[in-house]
């Protein structure tokens, strides 16, 4: 079968979080494993939300170019995806020029059909920014209690809700200036015509009622909406000069875009056909909650109206939101966890792990210091390494590290057996059914009931009498296959731990392009050598978690610096040098990619800096004074011409100025030129 897997294209708009990779992502690459392992013919496509509004607005905060902006986190968001082995067939971008006239074709399909209407109406407009304003971005004073910083959209103290043109003296919220009503002419779409046709679809879906549920009250509620903005960052509305498309009508054209673009670059430019336009191929969308509406009814109504006969979701399996401790991700109050500086210290198999044992399916969940610790510990080392571990030795010393043949089973033997086939049946079934959480209790259920065969039939026991040689034989060859059944239904969710055990068996090639049927219904040969044991979790020790939890919530007090009131002791001036003498020194803007805390030492940070035509790494004492999720995409300034010097074990190849007073440092700061550009 033929299976389109998407995941939802996050913004380019800054670093992905835990939250994000838990909901959309993580799920997502578990069921293309599996389905691929299935055999199936697996498209599982994903990229960057690079148009609108919010991306202008915070590149013009951050001094960038909305392009540079989107290139920058699409960068960074694209190594999160590696660092925790993400298996995407494609990662494409909504400004890759392919987007365009994809774009466009969507829009002209609707308009031929007449369902695209011009209509004029006020809108929000601050003459000193030159723009219009969406909602989000407006504050005043609310209509019915006069509180003065209501928001656009409803008042957070009488929770109102109305439209942001009935605020009473209306505001730019970003720069206070006062707002006029000023006519603007949008292209709408006629989704009320789509009305029956989407209720009738929707209404023979099995999906889960939250999103049946949440999706049946916008069909009831269909009313034709704006398609375009005012704006030049975004893709262009044909025949009409200065509008772009709202950024949920390009976004998910850019899973057919990335098909495409997927089609292109193997040389078969039709490929992506085959699936998206074949009434065979399933369709699986892999969504937060937020994005239920746009995914159940927006955009299936866009397909609904193309000439192509597009494929509409078969499944849209949404999950609902991830907390840390409790509380909404927040990066503005420290309540977060640095991607970065976490894929230093644990590996993707106990992230992915941890993750997916507490996948938010049914209700939302969280993400705790303690629990991700005994994830780890507990399960993932303690029941599956373990063992792991223990039989592979233990057929080191007594099997002549070899797969040993096996004699007649007795009833505790095929008992064993026949727990292995129900619970590879189960984790088959729930990762078809899109139940991670389930799927992985199963793996640990598995390892559990492998570990107590082991215990009862006591291998060490039986090695000592040379009468039970056969027994002994039979009982590590079916802890042997349970290993391998192991590495299999593990495989989805811990891919690089289950190709370790793979190789340990003394299995040839990869377990991710082997069948899941055949590997189940095969076993290994008997004489088959094992490969060389390796460890496969590490333990993570009370104390680190401990320091995890005190890093919690410790707001950016070193954002704001300690200027000392009494008057500081300045340094003594330095005597006066040629100007030949600072010509050498070669000065550069540099943009920080990476920043990660250097092991063992307070004060350093790994830095990866962009100087536009290079990349390099420098090692920086400036870690008493910035966090380094403070620092991604900050330009600051470098000798770019310093000799490298071996700093706690790294090469740092150039040096980055700052500015300091006594204890405080702060980094100078580079609003608009580019990196590589020289400072003199
Ligand atoms: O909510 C989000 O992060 C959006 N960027 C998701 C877009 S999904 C798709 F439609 F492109
Ligand atoms: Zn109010």
């Amino acid at each position: 079968m033929k299976i389109l897997i998407t995941s939802a294209l996050p913004y380019a708009n800054g670093p992905l979080h835990f939250g994000h990779i838990a909901g959309a992502y993580l799920p997502g690459d578990c069921y293309a494993r599996f389905q691929r392992l299935k055999g199936n013919e697996v498209l599982y496509l994903c990229g960057s939300d690079e148009h609108g509004v919010a991306i202008t607005l915070s590149a013009e905060l951050a001094g960038r170019t909305p392009q540079e902006h989107v290139d920058l986190f699409h960068s960074i968001n694209l190594s999160f995806f590696k660092h925790l082995d993400f298996s995407f067939d494609h990662y494409s971008r909504t400004t890759w020029p392919g987007h365009v006239p994809t774009t466009q074709e969507f829009f002209r399909a609707l308009q031929a059909k007449g369902l695209i209407e011009e209509r004029t109406e006020n809108h929000l407009y601050s003459e000193q920014e030159k723009r219009f304003l969406a909602d989000r971005y407006v504050v005043g004073t609310c209509p019915k209690c006069g509180f003065e910083e209501a928001r656009g959209d409803e008042c957070q103290r009488c929770a109102a809700s109305y439209e942001a043109t009935d605020l009473k003296n209306p505001r730019s919220k970003m720069t206070g200036s006062p707002l006029i009503l000023k006519p603007s002419m949008h292209l709408y779409l006629r989704f009320d015509l789509f009305k029956e046709r989407l209720a009738e679809w929707i209404g023979k879906k099995k999906w889960k009622e939250n999103v049946i549920h949440f999706a049946m009250r916008y069909i009831d509620e269909l009313k034709p909406r704006a398609i375009t903005r005012d704006s030049t960052w975004g893709v262009p509305v044909p025949g009409y000069p200065d509008k772009v498309f709202y950024v949920w009508f390009d976004a998910p054209i850019g899973y057919v875009s990335a098909a495409q673009e997927w089609a292109e670059q193997k040389g078969e430019p039709d490929a992506w056909k085959d699936y998206w336009l074949d009434e065979k191929t399933k369709l699986v969308h892999f969504i937060g909650k937020d994005n239920i509406p746009f995914h159940t009814v927006f955009f299936p109504a866009m397909l609904m109206g193309q000439d192509l006969p597009y494929k509409l979701p078969d499944e849209v399996p949404a999950n609902e939101f991830y907390l840390l401790e409790g509380r909404q991700f927040s990066k503005s109050d420290g309540w977060t966890i640095d991607l970065e500086t976490f894929f230093s210290r644990y590996s993707s198999d106990q992230i992915r792990y941890a993750i997916a044992a507490n996948a938010p399916e049914t209700a939302d969940s969280e993400f705790s210091w303690k629990d991700f610790q005994s994830r780890c510990n507990a399960e993932l080392l303690g029941k599956l390494g373990n063992f792991v571990n223990r039989v592979l030795v233990f057929t080191k010393q007594h099997c002549a590290a070899e797969v040993p043949p096996r004699g007649e089973l007795d009833e505790g033997d095929r008992q064993f057996v026949e727990q292995m086939n129900r619970l590879v049946e189960l984790a088959s079934h729930c990762y078809e059914t899109f139940h991670l959480r389930k799927a992985s209790q199963t793996i640990m259920e598995l390892a559990q009931v492998a570990n107590v065969y082991f215990d009862t039939q006591k291998p060490w026991v039986l090695a000592k009498d040379p009468a039970k040689r056969e027994k002994l034989l039979t009982v590590i060859s079916l802890c042997i296959e349970c290993i391998k059944t192991l590495s299999l239904i593990a495989s989805p969710i811990i891919p690089a731990s289950a190709e370790k055990i793979w190789k340990m068996l003394g299995c040839i090639g990869k377990l991710a392009e082997g069948s899941w049927d055949q590997i189940c219904k095969t076993a290994l040969p008997p004489h088959q050598k094992l490969g060389e044991i390796q460890i496969l979790f590490r333990k993570i020790e009370d104390s680190e978690i401990e320091e995890e939890i005190a890093r919690l919530g410790k707001k950016r007090e070193k954002q704001t610096m300690t200027i000392p009131e009494t008057a500081p002791t300045y340094e003594p001036l330095k005597a006066s040098i040629a100007y030949e003498q600072f010509q050498p020194l070669d000065l550069r803007v540099a943009q920080i990619v990476e920043a990660v805390k250097v092991p063992k030492s307070k004060k350093l940070l790994k830095l990866l800096v962009d100087l536009g035509f290079e990349k390099r790494t420098i090692v920086s004492g400036i870690a008493l004074s910035y966090e380094p999720e403070q620092l991604i995409g900050r330009k600051v300034i470098i000798i770019a011409n310093l000799a490298p010097a071996t700093i706690m074990g790294i090469e740092s190849q150039g040096m980055v100025l700052a500015a300091s007073l006594q204890t405080s440092l702060e980094l100078p700061q580079i609003e608009k030129l580019p990196p590589g550009s020289v400072v003199s």
